[in-house]
């Protein structure tokens, strides 16, 4: 079974967004496990401290590298084989072919930092991999890690219902997806796209293709270029 090890100063905040929907259900028929470790039963003193203040000076507290390498070896012991992953806006940006690798492995365990950090020396001295999901500072780790787990759990076999379902999705092609539309066909006067009524399964195929590139370029120049398309210019008199 796919095994999550979560090592967070509020283990309570688990299984928070994923005992529900699909990650629930997944969870409830034992597709994958969870297991929530308290950073904070692997302090030394009696005030069962994990953090101290930063070397060299500066706000905020610092989270200790011998109680986090503790809690990590008591993690791999009962996981062995997961990839440790730390939460920090200071990592390596999540991608969906990261995502991709690790649901294909044993499972995955994740130490969510609060605070103003943790010790960096931890992370040459465990392996650690820093992941960020976004260029934006949450108050910790948790929901972080929430998000890491649920985007992978939705690629174990056997989750999500039909196996297709992910494969014209964004990000898969390189390319965020094509725009979606339901009935009614005419809503507040605006009307579904022609084409997308036209039966003709080629010229579907060509419009999604198009609107695909098109809010790529548009919405995500980085993804563009990446994808090896024409560099995207700002308008002239921009800043
Ligand atoms: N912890 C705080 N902010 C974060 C972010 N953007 N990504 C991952 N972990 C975080």
């Amino acid at each position: 079974m796919w095994s999550a090890a979560v090592l967070t100063l509020y283990p309570e905040m688990f299984p928070g967004t994923l005992g529900q929907s699909l990650a629930g259900r997944a969870l409830a028929d034992g597709l994958w496990s969870l297991d929530a470790i308290q950073i904070r039963g692997f302090a030394t003193d009696r005030h069962r401290s994990v953090d101290d203040t930063p070397a060299g000076g500066g706000a905020g507290m610092v989270m200790r590298a011998d109680i986090l390498a503790a809690a990590v070896d008591a993690a791999a012991a009962r996981h062995p084989g997961n990839p440790v992953l730390a939460m920090t806006p200071r990592g390596r940006p999540l991608t969906q072919s990261r995502v991709h690798e690790l649901a294909a492995g044993p499972g995955v365990t994740i130490l969510c930092g609060r605070f103003e950090g943790m010790d960096e020396r931890l992370f040459e001295a465990r392996a650690v991999e820093p992941v960020s999901i976004g260029d934006y500072v949450l108050s910790g780790g948790e929901v972080a890690a929430q998000v890491v787990l649920d985007a992978c759990i939705r690629l174990i076999p056997g989750v999500m219902g039909a196996a297709s379902s992910g494969e014209e999705e964004s990000f898969e092609a390189g390319l965020l997806e094509y725009p979606q539309y339901t009935r009614p066909p005419l809503w507040e006067g605006r009307a579904i796209p022609e084409v997308l009524r036209s039966g003709d399964h080629a010229k579907i195929a060509a419009w999604r293709k198009q609107r695909a590139e098109d809010d790529t370029r548009l919405r995500r120049p980085d993804l563009w270029e990446r994808h090896g398309g024409a560099p995207v210019h700002p308008p002239s008199g921009a800043q």
